[in-house]
């Protein structure tokens, strides 16, 4: 979303003490408009929009397979099924519509909450999960190829009043904080955010002194980036590539553009391929890392003449660009695993492109004027949930048990009647270590504990030689 400047309104927005109610974002009798997409959708008004709600059994089958390998969201259902902590509270979510999403939206509902869901990208909803929470009637509005409707869709789920927020990339956030600033500072108590381009959004505002509600960074727990984003990405991102194309990475060279976590994550399940795995940074101590790892490291200008296949993992846009393009091997295969679809300059592709044509589900071929060849999978967006489903259901278990515990804090610290600050809020160690231990029992691993005498150890600054 385009930065915009301050409203009158957003500015005065803060510390007006009006009641909930005159807060409302729409009266109680307001229809929303319909979608723009033309073809087939099954749309209730104030319900429900997906694709194809025939399609509600399979979805159902999709989401019992991820709650038996998500033990422990599933426990933490049991554990909050009976006190329903979240009772009298709304959580509009903002997240991928895939089958985990869904144990995750279950398990609010399990535990009290209203629950109103949209998807967080146009090419990674799953319709037949998608419809079997229609079918449970919650509240969703999210289809697979949704373009035009996207912000539609967002819009739907603040009818339902929302004073929890939960977020993949900021859109809900940034939606709400552009367009109901007062709503966003009176009546919302705080959300979560499940990514890394979205905390980095969620900071720019707070350091501008422009984020009115507080939001905990799912994002940064240890259980969470150290694990989903690199042991999933890694998983999920080949799958990705090989569903839309089918090669044989053995004896390829594999770019991956960024070694964060994502990147780190395809390189090494692309080494374990047997590809060559090249890595492009921008960082330093990044680029270090991965060349002490084993990898080699050029920038992208060379790369990009060695490349058979490049994946994008950095958040940041135009990293392959109309001179990365011009230079590459015919047959190339480009995508991208970063969350917006922004880090392959698709404008510039077309623009030394002389005709261009569907190959086979999420792979475009573009016939470049120079007589080469270029294979764009996905769109350009994520390539892990736009051409597979996304991370295994065994990742996002950690992943999500800090969403709904996240949820959980900010309820209890309401029902205190306290809040955090207006910030982008850390998890606490604690949470981390719980979820850990959690997934470690669940796995039937045991560990060590420290031994009194190594406590003291540790502590102890006069310990020497
Ligand atoms: N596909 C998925 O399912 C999925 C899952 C989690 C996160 N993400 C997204 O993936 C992206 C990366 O997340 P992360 O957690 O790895 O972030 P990160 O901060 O750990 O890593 C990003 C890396 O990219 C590097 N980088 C930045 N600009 C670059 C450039 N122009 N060229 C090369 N390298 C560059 C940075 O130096 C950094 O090392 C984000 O957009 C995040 O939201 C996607």
């Amino acid at each position: 979303m385009a930065k915009q400047k301050r409203t009158k309104q957003q500015k005065q927005a803060r510390g007006k003490n009006t009641s909930r109610q005159s807060l409302r974002i729409r009266p109680a009798k307001f229809t929303p408009p319909p979608p723009k997409e033309k073809g087939k959708l099954d749309y209730k008004p104030g319900k429900y929009c997906v694709r194809d709600l025939s399609l509600a059994k399979e979805g159902r089958k999709l989401i019992e397979w991820a709650e038996s390998h998500m033990p422990v969201l599933m426990e933490l259902r049991e554990r909050y099924r009976k006190t329903k902590p979240l009772q009298g509270y709304t959580i509009a979510g903002c997240l991928h519509v895939t089958k985990e999403t869904a144990v995750l939206v279950r398990t609010f509902v399990a535990a009290g909450a209203k629950v109103a869901w949209s998807g967080c990208n146009p090419l990674s909803t799953n319709d037949a999960v998608a419809a079997a929470l229609a079918a449970e009637s919650i509240p969703i509005f999210a289809w697979h190829g949704n373009h035009k409707d996207f912000y539609w869709c967002i819009e739907r789920t603040l009818d339902f009043h929302p004073n929890l927020t939960l977020d993949d990339g900021a859109d809900l956030i940034n939606t709400l904080h552009e367009h109901y600033p007062q709503y966003a500072a009176e009546a919302v108590i705080g959300g979560t955010e499940e990514t890394t381009t979205g905390i980095k959004r969620l900071r720019a505002r707070a350091d501008a002194g422009e984020l009115l509600f507080p939001v905990i960074a799912v994002n940064d727990a240890e259980t969470k980036w150290d694990f989903d984003n690199v042991y999933g990405t890694g998983q999920s991102t080949i799958d990705g590539i090989l569903r839309a194309t089918s090669v044989m990475l053995a004896g390829k060279n594999f770019v991956v553009a960024g070694f964060g976590h994502c990147g780190r994550g395809v390189a090494i399940r692309a080494r374990g391929m047997g590809a060559n795995v090249i890595v492009t940074e921008v960082k330093a101590t990044a680029a270090l890392k991965a060349l002490l790892e084993g990898f080699r490291v050029l920038p992208m200008d060379e790369a990009a003449k060695i490349g058979d296949i490049f994946c994008t993992a950095t958040g940041v846009n135009n990293v392959i660009r109309k001179r990365h393009f011009q230079s590459m091997k015919d047959g190339a295969i480009v995508c991208n695993t970063g969350h917006y679809d922004v880090e392959i300059n698709l404008v510039e592709l077309k623009q030394l492109t002389k005709s261009k044509r569907q190959i086979r589900p999420n792979c475009e071929e573009y016939r470049l004027k120079n007589g080469k060849k270029i294979y764009v999978l996905a769109e350009g967006r994520l390539v892990n949930l736009a051409a597979a489903e996304g991370h295994p259901s065994e990742v996002m278990d950690m992943s999500f048990a800090n969403q709904f515990m996240s949820q959980i804090r900010l309820v209890e610290l309401d029902k205190q009647g306290k809040r955090l600050p207006p910030e982008v809020i850390p998890i606490p160690p604690e949470q981390d270590e719980f979820i850990a231990q959690t997934k470690l029992q669940t796995m039937g691993v045991r560990i060590d504990k420290l031994t009194r005498d190594q406590q003291r150890y540790i502590h102890d600054y006069l310990a020497g030689t």
